[in-house]
């Protein structure tokens, strides 16, 4: 609709730039000085006619597009006070994204969602302003801190669709990617339902749960780990060597994020990554 509404503009100015510039080669030609000139060419001065007629003409060009526009954005812009429950929650975090589903379902970094079904998504920000941004799906949207904004997901092809954040928001802003994921109905409804692996002790005993859970908000929710392509809003791919880099020295595997680093002997690291890989 967006392009469309381009398509349109730009036409309609490639066609008066054409005028315009066709009119100053014809008059810059056939007006030119043929060096015999004695008097000053005849002089006008007003013409009522011309004058209605420019005013006219850009007024209802500038009145037809601003219809189709308004029309646009009724199309595209997701009500932002309709009272109505979203269908999904998406925060923008220093620096991920995650989703949260009515189901209380938390997802990091994959944004699941069924297609031919449009969603209603509560954009909102947990710190800093983000910009949630997915080129192939839906229109750009701040994710403001204590404000909440709506756009429409939707999807009419399965596949998977490359976001990023679009609002410069830290040293790794530019590590905030994320994927939407957009299945037939079916498949997304098993994702959904899909069971969260048994809670590992070491987890909880280490702090690890005090900030990667689905509750607390603090740091990102690990639900379906096993299942992300990449890590930490994509710097790295989804690999033992780069996800045991984050047990070991975080910092390393993301400059800048707030994960401290934690005491862990080698035993404990192997049984962490292998409860992460359950996941
Ligand atoms: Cu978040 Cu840039």
């Amino acid at each position: 609709m967006i392009a469309a509404v381009f398509s349109l503009v730009l036409v309609i100015a490639a066609v008066i730039f054409l005028l315009v510039a066709a009119g100053v080669c014809y008059t810059s030609l056939r007006y030119r000085s043929r060096g015999n000139a004695t008097t000053e060419p005849r002089q006008i001065f007003g013409s009522r006619r011309v004058e209605i007629l420019w005013t006219a003409i850009p007024l209802l060009i500038v009145t037809g597009l601003f219809v189709v526009t308004v029309r646009a954005m009724l199309a595209i812009d997701a009500p932002q006070d309709s009272g109505r429950a979203p269908d999904l929650v998406i925060t923008g975090h220093q620096w991920w994204w995650d989703a949260r589903y009515p189901n209380g379902v938390l997802s990091t970094g994959d944004i699941h969602i069924p297609t031919s079904r449009r969603l209603l998504a509560r954009i909102q920000s947990a710190d800093v302003i983000h910009d949630f941004w997915v080129p192939e799906l839906a229109r750009k949207m701040d994710a403001v801190p204590g404000r909440a904004s709506y756009i429409w997901l939707e999807a009419d092809t399965p596949g998977t669709y490359e976001g990023a954040c679009s609002e410069f928001c830290g040293v790794q802003h530019a590590w905030m990617r994320f994927r939407v994921i957009a299945e037939p109905e079916a498949d997304f409804e098993k994702w959904l339902r899909a069971v969260p692996a048994a809670d590992e002790p070491l987890f909880i005993n280490k702090g690890c749960a005090s900030c990667h859970s689905s509750i607390s908000g603090k740091g990102p929710s690990l639900a379906g780990l096993s299942r992300r392509e990449f890590l930490g809003g994509g710097i790295s791919r989804n690999t033992p060597e780069n996800l045991m880099l984050w047990l070991t020295d975080p910092q390393a595997a993301k400059p800048g994020n707030r994960m401290p680093n934690t005491p862990l002997t080698a035993d404990e690291r192997r049984v962490l990554l292998a409860y992460l890989e359950r996941l």
